[in-house]
């Protein structure tokens, strides 16, 4: 097991290149199960999610070739089964439940189990595959999935806190090959459901809307082999631009998409942050002191869940009240109490969190419990005097492609140490 252990009070600067996005890339790989020919993928970040994916597709028949940041995936031959072992350790693997029951007529995949952010339930998932004529049940902890034949369908997919993104790209991989028109309505309309959408296009598929809440899909025979490049992944571009917002620094993010990020960067321009575009990028500078700001949590294009616990590190630095509120996952706070050993006034209520800066943050060893949670406490570390020791990162392995590597190259004192 390892641990980052960081000496922070340096600001943050130089350039960072912007990976390809985890939650773009593994919803994709599991759509090339849906053709028997070759796919090629670009810009894949090497993350251990991907490599769970890749080995999840190669169980299932499929022939993956990895190399440097390309995957070529050829679903010549697949099973429907996707056991507990492997799906069990990223919940991202339910996406190929679609696929297999769109290509197969049946499948079987292993439910993948709770969560440390709080409840995440796939009943949309299966109310949509249902809505498309699968009968589904669960049996000693699978989803069993069977159709004789998929039909286009209107399918509502708006839940308690909104559209679902996964459960969207599932449902959507499924009525590619359904027979007939499809309309869902309440469609996520995150930029990764959007790369899903141009791959599955590319394949072959016919989607109208892609973008939009309203997705209409035609359903075709069969689709093809085809190229994608990867959309660079925003969470971590937002997770270097707070990171240079928090240090007072100045990072230019190279791939990022300003256009993904714009929610991200209203904020940080609130609590006072210069963001400027730049060719190829965009370059973000740190205020002297942040301003207080209030952040609320909504599906896209609203402020994402995934970079609120990385927010909060900001707003321990801004002389005030900021108050951060939760509204995709209720119980997505467990940096809270990490962030408060590094000396940080947060008080939880309900769904918010108050934050009450400034704090000086002074280094302590902390555990990391999920990605984003430990982004925020790796961020917090570089803002803390000191050193702090983040324990169990293989957490942020499984979505941030090389930090330590790039943090250092940002003139960050960090280094990876086995405990
Ligand atoms: C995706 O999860 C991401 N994961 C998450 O990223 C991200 O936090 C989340 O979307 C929200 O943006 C991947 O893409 C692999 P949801 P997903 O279904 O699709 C409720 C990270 O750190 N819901 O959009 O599983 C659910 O409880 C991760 O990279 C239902 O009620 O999230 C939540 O409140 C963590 N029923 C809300 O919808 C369902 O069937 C949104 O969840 C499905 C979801």
């Amino acid at each position: 097991m390892y641990s980052l252990v960081i000496n922070g009070g340096r600001p943050l600067r130089g350039e960072v290149q912007i990976s390809g996005a985890k939650n773009a890339v593994l919803p994709i790989l599991a759509a090339t199960l849906l053709t028997p020919e070759r796919c090629v993928l670009r810009r894949v970040p090497d993350l251990s999610d991907v490599n769970y994916m890749a080995r999840i597709l190669t169980e299932l028949g499929a022939k993956v070739r990895v190399q440097g940041g390309t995957i070529a995936v050829a679903a010549e031959r697949v099973r429907g089964v996707a056991g507990y072992d492997l799906v069990r350790k990223m919940r991202g693997s339910i996406c190929v439940l679609g696929p297999l029951l769109a290509r197969l007529r049946e499948a079987q995949v292993s439910l993948p189990g709770g969560c440390v952010i709080g409840a995440r339930p796939i009943d949309l998932h299966l109310k949509g595959l249902r809505g498309l004529g699968a009968s589904i049940t669960i049996e000693k902890g699978f989803v069993c999935a069977k159709a004789r034949r998929l039909t286009g369908a209107e399918l509502f997919l708006g839940g308690r806190s909104g559209p679902t993104v996964l459960g969207t790209a599932n449902v959507l991989m499924a009525a590619v090959l359904a027979e007939g028109v499809t309309v869902i309505e309440s469609a996520a309309c995150e930029p990764e459901v959007v790369d899903l959408a141009h791959f599955l296009v590319a394949m072959g598929a016919k989607i109208e809307g892609v973008g939009s809440p309203t997705l209409r899909v035609t359903g075709v025979r069969e689709l093809h082999g085809a190229e994608h490049e990867v959309i660079p992944d925003r969470i971590e571009a937002a997770t270097f631009a707070v990171a240079a917002a928090a240090t007072q620094g100045e990072v230019t993010l190279r791939g990022a998409r300003p256009e993904h990020l714009t929610a991200v960067l209203d904020k940080l321009q609130e609590a006072g942050t210069r963001v400027r575009r730049v060719a190829g990028g965009l370059t973000v500078t740190g205020g002297r002191r942040p301003r207080p700001t209030d952040v609320t949590t909504q599906p896209y294009a609203g402020f994402p869940t995934d970079a609120q616990a990385q927010m909060m590190v900001l707003m321990t630095q801004a002389p005030g009240i900021s108050i951060l509120t939760e509204r995709i996952y209720e119980s997505r706070f467990m940096h809270v109490s990490e962030l408060a050993r590094l000396g940080a006034d947060i008080t939880l209520e309900g769904p918010s969190a108050v934050v009450k800066g400034a704090t000086r943050l002074s280094g302590a060893p902390v555990m990391a419990s999920d990605l984003r949670a430990s982004a925020a406490l790796v961020l917090a570390g570089l803002v803390a005097q000191g050193e702090t020791r983040v324990r169990r990162i293989y957490h942020l392995d499984r979505g941030y492609e090389r930090l330590d590597e790039k943090l250092a190259g940002l003139g960050a004192q960090v280094r990876r140490v086995a405990e």
